[in-house]
């Protein structure tokens, strides 16, 4: 029974205000969790509840959305069941009522229905990971009438628990590190790597290895963006894939075989809906219609060692998205994250139209954690392979981390090594992984057998 909740306003990995809320069941320690926020935000996300009180903090202070949980929430939820997470969760819904979570807001709602699993962890004793695997367990079980987790191209996404394989943030461009790329993120994916433990050391030589090539070339090898990667000044976007390949040789590692590139080109943010064209500022090159980026991706697809594309096209462009897929979707994990904002309603839409074939999974941009796993489910079931993802305004909460192994969803987006509120939770894998050992085997790339490489 939960006895007390409080919330307070602490600050993020950008020093921006957010969201933290305790949860309490009697005689209990409390169950804590902190609510992270993006800067490249989809516009179909759960809404953030912000002060907009110029005064403080240029208006991004959150103590409207602190107050929505020491009143109308801790009252709501004081004397509920914290072991009964789809109750908090609908009581939460209900509460606040609307579509998008805009009356609480959606930090508000997400800090407490995470508080409630952290505080019913407590209260049985369990370690975050197996409270959350028993939520899923629990949530699978009780969907009956739908098909057991078992399609082909996920198969190896199971109910049981897995140590994901990290897709790691090389170089920042975007609205990450000042727009000085169009393209946000330049990953690596150690695809050959046997051990979850194996795949972080490569990443973290490479990422030396980068920095090092970076400064030798003349750029900026020591300046981080947001996620921790390189934020250097570079003439073009290819030109950060081929420093990141050339960092995974110097590292005296395969480009392709032992480790592969990612790319989130979170192109929504370069995007002009009224003319329907992209504007890659960065490189100068005039107005390019879906066709011309779906080309030139494709050109990226045969040239680079690329097996996975976030948000090739923008959220709104279903028409391009869907020729994007037909194009490559069989030969790389295209992801949707502002197209589908891990809201069920739009992953359906992609499913139906055979859109994308995988779905990133934010916590707060639909607000509880059993929506979250209705989408999880969703994407298991249909063969899209989930990627549970970080926000670029990050803190030391090391959900996600826990979530990722508990529920077996294979992939995990934290951006770099560069910065601790990432480092919280690589660091909590290298624990899980040693904790649990079998129990949790690791994957790695073979998640991609059904890929034509
Ligand atoms: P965001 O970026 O947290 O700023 O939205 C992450 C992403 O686009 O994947
Ligand atoms: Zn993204």
């Amino acid at each position: 029974q939960i006895e007390y909740v409080q919330a307070r306003e602490v600050f993020d990995s950008r020093g921006n205000p957010t969201v933290e809320v305790e949860i309490c069941c009697a005689n209990c320690r409390p169950g804590r969790a902190i609510v992270p926020s993006g800067a490249s935000t989809g516009k179909f996300e759960a809404v953030e509840l912000r002060d907009e009180d110029p005064d403080r903090f240029d208006g991004l202070g959150v103590t409207r959305a602190v107050e929505n949980v020491r009143r109308e929430i801790a009252d709501a939820l004081i004397g509920q069941d914290a072991a009964d997470q789809r109750a908090i969760d609908d009581r939460l819904l209900e509460l606040d009522g609307t579509e998008n979570k805009s009356r609480l807001g959606a930090n508000a709602i997400l800090g407490a229905s995470l508080a409630a699993a952290y505080a019913s962890a407590e209260a049985q004793q369990q370690s975050p990971v197996e409270r959350f695997a028993e939520i899923w367990s629990e949530y699978l079980e009780s969907q009956t009438g739908v098909e057991p987790i078992q399609r082909a191209r996920t198969s190896l996404l199971a109910k049981s628990m897995s140590l994901p394989l990290p897709m790691v943030n090389m170089i920042s461009g975007g609205l990450h590190a000042g727009r000085n790329l169009d393209f946000q993120d330049f990953l690596i994916l150690p695809v050959g790597a046997t051990s979850y433990r194996q795949a972080f050391e490569w990443i973290v030589t490479i990422y030396r290895r980068l920095g090092q090539i970076l400064n030798k070339t003349g750029h900026e090898g020591t300046l981080i963006g947001d996620e921790g990667g390189y934020g250097p000044k570079l003439s073009c976007n290819s030109e950060a894939v081929k420093y990141v390949v050339g960092a995974i040789e110097a590292a005296g590692l395969t480009p392709g075989d032992d480790v592969a590139i990612g790319l989130d080109v979170a192109s929504t943010h370069f995007y002009d809906a009224e003319s329907n064209t992209y504007h890659l500022n960065a490189t100068g090159e005039e107005a390019l219609s879906a066709d011309d980026v779906i080309n030139m991706l494709e050109r990226w697809v045969d040239t680079y060692p690329i097996v996975s594309i976030e948000d090739g096209l923008a959220e709104d462009d279903w028409e391009g998205w869907k020729k994007l897929t037909e194009r490559l979707g069989h030969r790389v994990q295209l992801i949707g994250d502002d197209l589908f904002v891990t809201n069920r309603q739009r992953l359906q839409q992609g499913i139906s139209s055979q859109t994308a074939n995988s779905v990133l999974v934010k916590l707060n941009q639909i607000g509880t954690l059993t929506e979250t796993l209705e989408t999880l489910r969703m994407a298991i079931d249909h063969g899209y392979w989930p990627v549970v993802s970080a926000r670029s305004g990050e803190t030391e909460d090391t959900t996600i981390a826990d979530l990722v192994v508990a529920t077996g969803a294979g992939q995990l987006k934290v951006g770099s090594v560069g910065r601790s509120e990432r480092l919280a939770k690589y660091n909590q894998l290298l624990r899980l992984e040693e904790l649990l050992a079998d129990r949790a085997p690791y994957h790695g790339g073979g998640i991609f057998s059904s890929l034509q490489r």
